[in-house]
């Protein structure tokens, strides 16, 4: 059944992250009563147009941007405290108001200056660079797994974490020999603002079956994509968390018959920045092209962001992963002006082969060439569009492929970065 409907309702990103997740949550945020974030950290950049304001999230949930609605960072998330409350305190400055609003798993774990440090020495070491955010996100993960890391909930006892603090620096600095005294220094401050975080700490999962079970509704926000999902992604060129709809169970403490509908969230085209191959990307004047059209570059990092055409061996893939219910297609109006638009249905291998499924060897995405369908471009403005009814018939045949090739029922098109620019189906 087509749903974007749920009461507990999963967002998960389907091509290499940016694919407009903070606008669709936005939107849907509208109907529910709580947001939750379920992994990653201050990598994500979820950017929403709320009139002639842009807002750039890192941490905190897109749903914050609607008055009242309660705002979760799960358990999955690793939280970087000092962003967080600059983020926090920014907010604040512009008259959102947030008393009592926003909530932080107690079993969250805290991404410290440390992490930061080694994850920019290792990518400046490393022969296969991930081209990371920097953002410190894999050894924070790292740590987690290794059962050394800080949580939330730790914050209560200054010793415990003055202890695990103390190790894990001088882990770091045994890898990073330099820069110490400064590292001391922010790992004090992030202590100190840690303090400010105890009053938010919270059981998300007991908050969320609470508010399912009294008939409230409940968005899980994700946070990158599902190429970049540790298992399910272009590894090693992944992030380190579980980014995809199984995720966010774990990821905020629920079990998964807590969801029922998962939308899935890709832009008309692809971009994918950081290292790692693009089957199917542009040649470098069609890439500029794309990128001048869309404004593609990094929320978090400012990055240009290589383009390329849309693919639905990665699509289908991921509806499949994911056990979508709905998709949601993102800036449709870049394509305006484009008289031919092409679509990946399959890759030809270099052994002569071809596939339709979405390949587990990385590697072999760097010699794959897709196979295209080409359709015609619609060469009209679609940024005032309201209903289906309101696109032009080679956008609405646009769409339906894209539909019948990711078997995944279209729900939502934007085709703008204000909150109403957007076709619900
Ligand atoms: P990390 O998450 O900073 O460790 O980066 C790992 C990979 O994920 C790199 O290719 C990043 O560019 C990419 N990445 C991380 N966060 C985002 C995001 O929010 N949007 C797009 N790519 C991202």
């Amino acid at each position: 059944m087509a749903s974007e409907n749920g009461q507990c309702t999963v967002v998960a990103g389907c091509q290499w992250g940016d694919e407009g997740k903070g606008k669709i949550v936005d939107v849907l945020a509208q109907d529910v009563d709580v947001v939750a974030r379920y992994q990653g950290g201050a990598n994500a950049g979820h950017t929403v147009q709320v009139g002639e304001r842009a807002f750039i999230l890192h941490q905190i949930p897109s749903g914050i941007l609607h008055p009242g609605k309660r705002c979760l960072i799960g358990n999955g998330v690793v939280l970087d405290v000092l962003q967080f409350f600059e983020e926090y305190d920014a907010l604040a400055a512009r008259g959102i108001e947030l008393d009592g609003r926003v909530g932080v798993s107690a079993r969250a774990h805290l991404l410290l200056p440390y992490h930061k440090a080694l994850d920019r020495a290792s990518e400046d070491r490393a022969t296969q660079k991930i081209g990371t955010t920097g953002r410190g996100i894999g050894p924070a993960y790292e740590e987690k797994a290794g059962r050394r890391g800080v949580r939330v909930a730790d914050l209560c006892c200054r010793e415990r974490v003055e202890e695990r603090v103390r190790e894990g620096l001088g882990r770091a600095l045994e890898f990073i020999a330099a820069g110490g005294d400064d590292l001391q220094r922010d790992v004090r401050r992030s202590l100190e603002a840690g303090e400010r975080l105890l009053p938010l700490a919270t059981d998300t999962g007991a908050e969320i079956t609470e508010a399912l079970a009294t008939g409230k509704r409940v968005l899980l926000e994700g946070a990158q994509g599902t190429a970049l999902d540790l298992d399910h992604g272009t590894y090693p060129f992944v992030t380190s968390s579980n980014t995809t709809a199984g995720g966010a169970g774990t990821g905020v403490g629920v079990g998964p018959t807590a969801i029922d509908a998962v939308v899935g969230v890709v832009k008309a085209y692809t971009t994918r920045v950081g290292n790692g191959p693009l089957p199917t990307g542009f040649d470098p004047e069609m890439d500029r092209h794309v990128r001048d059209l869309g404004d593609e570059y990094g929320a978090t990092t400012g990055r240009p962001r290589r383009c390329g055409w849309f693919d639905a061996v990665l699509a289908r893939y991921s509806a499949r992963v994911n056990g979508l219910t709905a998709l949601a297609v993102t800036k449709l109006d870049v394509l305006d002006t484009l008289p031919e638009i092409a679509i990946a249905t399959e890759y030809s291998t270099d052994r002569g082969g071809s596939t339709s499924n979405f390949p587990a060897d990385t590697w072999s995405l760097e010699t794959v060439s897709p196979r295209y369908e080409t359709l015609p471009g619609w060469r009209s403005d679609t940024s005032g569009a309201k209903r289906l009814a309101d696109l032009p018939r080679n956008a609405r045949a646009y769409l339906d492929r894209i539909e019948e090739l990711t078997g995944a029922p279209i729900t939502m098109v934007s085709v703008g970065t204000r909150r109403n620019q957007v076709v619900r189906i």
